[in-house]
């Protein structure tokens, strides 16, 4: 095993540094920075075991995404003094530890190690649970489906292979959360994990990307450059829309994984590749194949292990439970009260085909989420556009003795649920500022007050 890897999220400092050197001695590997954005996407990628923060910076975005997932990394926060309510509120908030200045080397030690090791035994608990429930899971993924579960099990057991992989499955099945679950598992781990979508670049440009080149190679080519595979070393690589690939490139990729060598574009010299090479696709390979677009020597290298992963429509179990767990997510991440899906938003769930599988439940729940205003979700929060659309086309349009009684909740919720939606992401956008959020919509600052207290979004926080 490699080194345990630590994020300081913290202004550059000498103390700093000197905070950083005593941890690389013990064996650590540190990386910092100030910026919470930085540090919030190497939290998402899992490339850190614990997290040292100053507190104000860990309140800002951290903790929120410490909370709202089981498998992110320990926070221990920092602060200068004993300030009122700073680190206790930073506890209350999900940190795991909280030191106050001037800290002595054997304290930060010890809290290091006891949150790498709770962690370990917190994602040990996790699984176990689930184990109990009928969930499986691997890395960030789960599933009650029991084909989802065979596709876990064996990639499990080739996760520590070079072995390439095929996953093939449509947009948003999860073909990259299980690709990077993979490398997680793998003596890889802490190395690189790179993503190149073989379907985004025309197929010059793509060459140059994955192989990298020489300066001079081309029109434009100033400097020499390192391309995906080399990034990749000690790591994985995940070929996304493999089936996108130009012939003259198929045959490059067929060499680099019967090899395991290739040239930057434009050099001489024979470079080895040292990354497991993972490979997506949402079409049918079989079929390119088949219709001569895709070479078969290239597919059978990489179908040694192939894995199919099924639409979301078709395991419906996995759409309501997962449903309930974006739910949980959003909530606390976005701080709102909303708890569970009523049971008809649960069967209107159940019902839709899901075309964007995963990504688009997940954005539903999401946007649903912050707009809701009760405890529970309600079909009126899943699908505002919609409802408006489908009281015509099932023919529950109420008659002409319907309006007189004023129009129905669903409908009128349908027509409500578009506007409150944009005025909140309006306000959510400017951190609560009526001003800057009535000139995004076009509207006057009355207009928007008004349309704030018909929505009873009055207490909208202001975040200064
Ligand atoms: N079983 C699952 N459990 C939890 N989250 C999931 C699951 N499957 C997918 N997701 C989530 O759905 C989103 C889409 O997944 P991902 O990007 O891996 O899909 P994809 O198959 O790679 O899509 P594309 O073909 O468009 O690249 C991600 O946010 C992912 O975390
Ligand atoms: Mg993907």
């Amino acid at each position: 095993m490699s080194a345990p890897r630590i994020l300081l999220l913290d202004e550059a400092s000498p103390s700093l540094r000197a905070l950083a050197a005593t941890l690389e001695l013990e064996g650590f590997r540190v990386r910092q920075t100030a910026e919470p954005d930085e540090a919030l996407s190497a939290i998402r990628a899992g490339e850190c075991e614990v997290v040292l923060s100053e507190v104000h910076l860990a309140a800002q975005a951290v903790l929120a995404e410490v909370r709202a997932s089981n498998s992110a990394p320990p926070v221990i926060v920092f602060d200068d003094f004993a300030s009122l309510g700073g680190p206790s509120q930073a506890l209350r908030e999900g940190a795991f530890d909280a030191l106050a200045r001037p800290i002595s080397d054997e304290e930060v030690l010890r809290a290091v190690r006891r949150a790498l090791q709770s962690h370990a035994l917190r994602l040990e608990n996790e699984r176990l649970k689930h184990e109990l429930d009928g969930r499986a899971t691997f890395g960030e993924l789960f599933s009650v489906d029991p084909r989802m579960r065979r596709i876990f099990e064996t990639l499990a057991a080739v996760a520590d292979s070079r072995a390439t992989l095929l996953l093939s499955g449509e947009s948003g099945t999860g073909k990259t959360q299980l690709a990077h679950a993979v490398h997680k598992r793998s003596a890889r781990a802490r190395g690189p994990f790179v993503e190149v979508n073989c379907g985004a670049l025309p197929s010059n440009l793509l060459e140059s990307e994955l192989f990298g080149h020489v300066r001079g190679a081309f029109t434009g080519a100033v400097k020499d450059r390192l391309g995906k595979f080399e990034q990749a070393a000690g790591g994985t690589i995940l070929l996304d829309e493999i089936g996108t690939a130009s012939p003259e490139l198929q045959l490059k990729l067929l060499r680099v994984l019967e090899e395991g060598r290739f040239e930057r574009v434009g050099d001489t010299r024979t470079r080895n590749v040292d990354a497991r090479v993972i490979t997506a696709t949402n079409v049918d390979l079989e079929q390119e194949v088949a219709a001569g677009r895709f070479r078969a020597d290239l597919f059978y290298r990489i179908h040694v292990v192939a894995v199919e992963v099924p639409p979301l429509r078709a395991r419906l179990g996995d759409v309501a439970q997962l449903a309930e767990q974006f739910l949980t997510r959003f909530a606390r991440r976005h701080g709102r009260e909303v708890r569970e899906l009523s049971s008809a938003a649960r069967q209107r769930l159940c019902a839709h085909a899901w075309p964007g599988n995963v990504r688009e439940l997940e954005n539903a729940i999401e946007r649903a989420v912050l707009i809701s205003q009760g405890a529970r979700l309600e079909p009126g929060d899943l699908f505002p556009e919609r409802a408006a659309g489908s009281a015509g086309a099932h023919g529950t349009q109420p008659g002409f003795e319907g309006w007189q009684a004023g129009p129905p909740d669903e409908l009128k919720l349908a027509l409500e649920g578009p506007e409150r939606w944009l005025l909140l992401r309006a306000l959510e956008r400017h951190a609560g500022n009526r001003s800057a959020a009535a000139r995004t919509l076009g509207i006057n600052r009355t207009t928007l007050f008004n349309k704030m207290r018909k929505y009873a979004l009055l207490s909208f926080p202001v975040r200064t």
